[in-house]
C-alpha cells in the first residue's frame, strides 16, 4: 500500500523511552512497522514500553546517559540503525542566582552532552546507514519562549538547536538528515513533578494561552518524528519542527 510515511524494516533507537513522549514515539513508530531500540535506566519502565510496542524483534538497551562510559557501551553494542530519536531528558527549574556547575552538569549532561555524544559515536562507529535520519527532541523554551527558572534548560535546549544545523550540514554528504522538534506542553512525569504545573486554575489559564484549546499528547510529537525518521521527509534537514498546538503564536 502506497505510503511515504511508512516506517517498515527500518531500525529506530529511541531514547528516554520509559516514559512520557520517548514511550510515545516509540509505540507510534513500532505501528508504522519500525523496530526499535529502547533505551534508559528504568528497565521496569522499559519492559512496560516494550510491551506495548507493535510487532517483533524489539530491543532494550539499558543505559544512563549521563556516563559516558554507558553512551560508548550502548553504541558498540548497537547493531546498524536507519534513525536515532534523541528524547532523554530532564528538567530543574534552578533561579539564575542559585546556577552553580553542578546544577549545570547535571542538567547538561543528559539534555546536550548526551545525545550530542550519542551522534558522534554512531556516526564514528559508521551505525548509521545511508539515508538514516536524527531527530532531536528539543523545546520551544530558549528557542521562541522563557519560563522563569528555566535558564539553564533552556540554554541546554538552545545548544541542541546550534547542533542540529551545523551537523545536518556535515552529515549531509552520508545521506544522514539531522533536525529537530520543539514541543510545547505535553504531561509527562518531566512536568508532574512540579504538580502546581497541572491545577485547576493553572490548566485553564494555560489552556487560554494555547490556540488549539489543549495541550500535548506524545502522540503529537510522535507523529512529528514519524514524518522526520520517513521517507517523506527524505529532502528535510537541519530544520526545527515546532508542536505547540500554536501556543506560540500568541
Ligand atoms: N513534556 C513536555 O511538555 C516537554 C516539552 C518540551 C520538551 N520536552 C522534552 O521531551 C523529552 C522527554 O520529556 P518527557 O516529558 O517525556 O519526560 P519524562 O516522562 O520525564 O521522560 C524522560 C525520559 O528521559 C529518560 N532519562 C532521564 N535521565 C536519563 C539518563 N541519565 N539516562 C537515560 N535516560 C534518561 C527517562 O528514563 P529513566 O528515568 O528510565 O532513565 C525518561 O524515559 C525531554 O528531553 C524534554 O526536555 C518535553
Amino acid at each position: 500500500m502506497y505510503n511515504p510515511f511508512s516506517l517498515d524494516g527500518k531500525v529506530i533507537l529511541v531514547t528516554g523511552a520509559s516514559s512520557g513522549i520517548g514511550r510515545g514515539i516509540a509505540i507510534e513508530c513500532s505501528k508504522m512497522g519500525a523496530k526499535i531500540i529502547l533505551c534508559a535506566r528504568d528497565l521496569k519502565r522499559l519492559t512496560e514500553t516494550y510491551n506495548l510496542l507493535e510487532g517483533q524483534h524489539h530491543i532494550i538497551m539499558q543505559a544512563d546517559l549521563s556516563r559516558q562510559s554507558d553512551i560508548e557501551n550502548l553504541v558498540k553494542d548497537l547493531p546498524s540503525i536507519n534513525g536515532i530519536v534523541h528524547c532523554a531528558g530532564i528538567l530543574e527549574i534552578i533561579p539564575v542566582k542559585y546556577i552553580n556547575s553542578n546544577v549545570f552538569d547535571k542538567i547538561f549532561n543528559i539534555n546536550t552532552l548526551a545525545p550530542i555524544l550519542l551522534t558522534a559515536q554512531t556516526v564514528k562507529l559508521r551505525k548509521l546507514l545511508s539515508n538514516s535520519s536524527i531527530v532531536f527532541i528539543s523545546s520551544i523554551s530558549g528557542i521562541s519562549i522563557a519560563n522563569v527558572g528555566e535558564a539553564v534548560y533552556s540554554a541546554s535546549k538552545g545548544a541542541i538547536s546550534g547542533f542540529v544545523k551545523a551537523a545536518a550540514l556535515e552529515l549531509a554528504n552520508r545521506n544522514i538528515r539531522v533536525n529537530s522538534i520543539n514541543p510545547y506542553q505535553v504531561p509527562s512525569n518531566l512536568l508532574n513533578k512540579f504538580t502546581e504545573v497541572f491545577t485547576e486554575v493553572n490548566m485553564e489559564s494555560t489552556l487560554e494561552k494555547i490556540p488549539l484549546k489543549r495541550v500535548g499528547k506524545p502522540e503529537d510529537i510522535a507523529y512529528g518524528a514519524i514524518y522526520l525518521l520517513s521517507n517523506a521527509s527524505s529532502w528535510v534537514t537541519g530544520s526545527n519542527l515546532v508542536i505547540d498546538g500554536g501556543f506560540t503564536l500568541l
